[in-house]
């Protein structure tokens, strides 16, 4: 069995060597890496590489596993996102989400396929694997939006079932939470968050995905920046994508995420552009001290970035058959 390593992210130092290694689990991983920094792991470029958001070690394998057979990096991305979709255990995706204050789970999600297109889905509920969904509006629909009972009347036309999605534990702590009713969403949501992944396959394309219940106890209505486009997340092809995760409103009045692919086509690595991203949130005040928001990102060569608001966000990276999980970086160190 494999320990996996938290693995320092240097970036800020340049150094590119690892400065902390920590075992927290004993999850299976083909190999595990024990040195390399978020920045200088790609040395070479690697044959296929899947990033994402939190500790989605069981997703980021899935897809990395099929990016490792050859598979294109949407088919595998999509498939990944699905193993926290279904899990009832994560409260912050899929089946088992947290619903807004009124009790319904909704959910959000939107893919960008290495060509450019995208699809998105917001407010859906019933539906568990909203990210394929996603996929289908984008492939198979003139549309790149579809909203609320629409796009769950659209699911059922492709086959997708009707499930319920609040659990008897996501009831229990919604009711719980109704005794108090106070709306403040958690720095880190028992490390996990929106799941934001990025692969680039074995050709060397590049796509993406973010699915998410949104934040907890949202009003009934409420859309975060997972599923705009540029917001939550953003895919070039020529240059590298990037994914959001934490507090929406903040990324979306920044646009953070196609900020983050436009100063990495403008030469800046994926570290320093996640940075860069948080730097022009944080600038706005001192709001930032209640609220998580962190970039993930990659370029076009797989060198990797992220960063954070505050200590506690990381993020899993597959690559060439070595799962890591690497401890962002973050903003806030008083
Ligand atoms: N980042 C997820 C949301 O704010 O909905």
């Amino acid at each position: 069995m494999n320990r996996r390593k938290f693995i320092q992210n240097t970036a800020l130092t340049g150094a590119g060597i690892a400065t902390g290694v920590s075992a927290i689990s004993c999850k299976e991983a083909n190999t595990t890496s024990t040195k390399a920094s978020n920045t200088a792991t790609t040395l070479s470029k690697p044959n296929y590489i899947s990033i994402s958001t939190w500790d989605t070690e069981s997703a980021n394998t899935a897809s990395g596993e099929l990016l490792a057979k050859g598979k294109p990096a949407l088919d595998a991305i999509i498939d990944g996102v699905a193993v926290e979709e279904a899990n009832e255990e994560n409260t912050t995706v899929g089946i088992g989400a947290t619903p807004d204050r009124e009790g319904n789970v909704t959910l959000d999600a939107c893919v960008m396929s290495p060509d450019g297109d995208y699809g998105a889905v917001v407010a859906v509920e019933n539906i568990v694997h909203v990210a394929a969904l996603a996929r289908k509006v984008m492939e198979d629909t003139p549309h790149v939006i579809m909203a609320s009972k629409g796009a769950e009347e659209f699911a059922y036309t492709q086959g997708f079932k009707k499930q319920k999605l609040l659990t008897p534990a996501s009831e229990k702590a919604w009711k719980e939470w109704l005794k108090t009713s106070n709306y403040q969403p958690a720095i880190n949501v028992e490390n996990h968050d929106t799941i934001g992944m990025l692969a680039m396959d074995t050709s060397g394309e590049i796509a993406g995905v973010c699915t998410t219940s949104g934040l907890g106890y949202k009003m009934k209505g409420r859309v975060g920046d997972s599923p705009i486009i540029g917001s939550g997340l953003f895919v070039d092809n020529e240059v590298g994508a990037a994914v959001a995760t934490g507090m929406g409103e903040e990324v979306l009045k920044t646009v953070g995420s196609f900020l983050v692919v436009e100063l990495m086509r403008n030469g800046m690595s994926p570290q320093k552009a996640c940075e860069e991203a948080i730097h022009r949130i944080v600038k706005k005040g001192d709001r930032y001290k209640d609220f998580q928001v962190a970039y993930i990102a990659m370029n076009k060569n797989g060198e990797t970035g992220s960063y954070a608001i505050h200590d506690g966000f990381t993020m899993m990276k597959y690559q060439d058959g070595k799962s890591e999980n690497i401890k962002s970086d973050y903003f806030n160190k008083s």
